[in-house]
């Protein structure tokens, strides 16, 4: 079911993640609410309230399907695969689900409650700060930087390698992870799981049809592989 949905985004030619697209309405929500909340209680802008109320309102309706694409995207993307910033991720997001209902709920009550619906916002302000991070790192991963020299294949590939590979693979050695650690892998004359014979064609067909539990890479672009392939002679 959820493949059949990016198949058919694939075939509209929109290969991407679709979690990160829908993110920004309640992370902006969230800070809008809290800003306007903590307005509204410096100033005595009564009617701010409101304006923030509709905000964590909003907030809460596009969280759902938020997290519902972040599923699907973990899923297709990182093959449901629980690893770190995931565990975290989905933890925060059940956090900010709950504060945001609370804060919502209390928000009905009214002005006697001002303060707490701003500390409510507040957690839910902090929850989102969280995912973000979390995103951030299961993106980039925690040495993205070093390997953003441009123009240099074996880097661009380290990029590529960390956005999409790394989760699963270290690099320095050939323990597993969730997948077998890459070091040395082309330095041998087979694949460590399937024992294909290793050539850089095999490589290729690997991450579009890949062998037993790993998710397929058909979305990269062929300069992606090339690059990714040079980075992986490196190792
Ligand atoms: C969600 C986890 C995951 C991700 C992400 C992932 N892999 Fe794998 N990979 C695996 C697993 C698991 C295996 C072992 C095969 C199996 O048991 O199904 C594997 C196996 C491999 C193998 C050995 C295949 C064989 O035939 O022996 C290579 C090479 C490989 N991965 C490269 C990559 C590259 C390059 C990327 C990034 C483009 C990548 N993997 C991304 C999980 C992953």
């Amino acid at each position: 079911m959820i493949e059949f949905v990016y198949q058919i985004l694939t075939k509209f030619g929109y290969t991407h993640p679709l979690h990160p697209t829908l993110t920004h309405v309640p992370i902006g929500m969230v800070i809008g609410a809290f800003l306007f909340a903590l307005a509204a209680l410096i100033f005595r802008w009564t009617t701010v309230t409101r304006t923030a109320r509709h905000c964590v309102i909003l907030a809460l309706i596009v969280a759902l399907p938020t997290t519902l694409l972040g599923i699907m995207d973990w899923q297709h993307f990182y093959g449901g695969a629980l690893i770190f910033p995931i565990k975290m991720k989905l933890v925060l997001a059940g956090v900010l689900l709950i504060f945001l209902t609370l804060a919502v709920i209390v928000g009905f009550f009214g002005e006697k409650f001002s303060t707490l619906v701003l500390a409510l916002y507040a957690l839910c302000l902090l929850s989102a700060v969280g995912l973000g991070y979390f995103g951030g790192e299961l993106v980039y991963g925690t040495k993205a930087s070093v390997a953003a020299t441009v123009e240099d294949p074996a880097a661009e590939g380290a990029m590529v390698f960390q956005q999409n590979c790394s989760a699963c693979h270290l690099t320095d050695s050939t323990a597993q992870k969730i997948g077998p650690g890459l070091k040395g892998i082309f330095k041998q004359d087979k694949f460590p799981v399937s024992g294909q014979p290793l050539s850089e064609e095999n490589f290729k067909k690997l991450l579009q049809k890949p062998f037993d539990k790993m998710p397929p890479f058909g979305h990269l672009t062929p300069e992606q592989v090339d690059a990714l392939t040079a980075y992986l002679k490196t190792l």
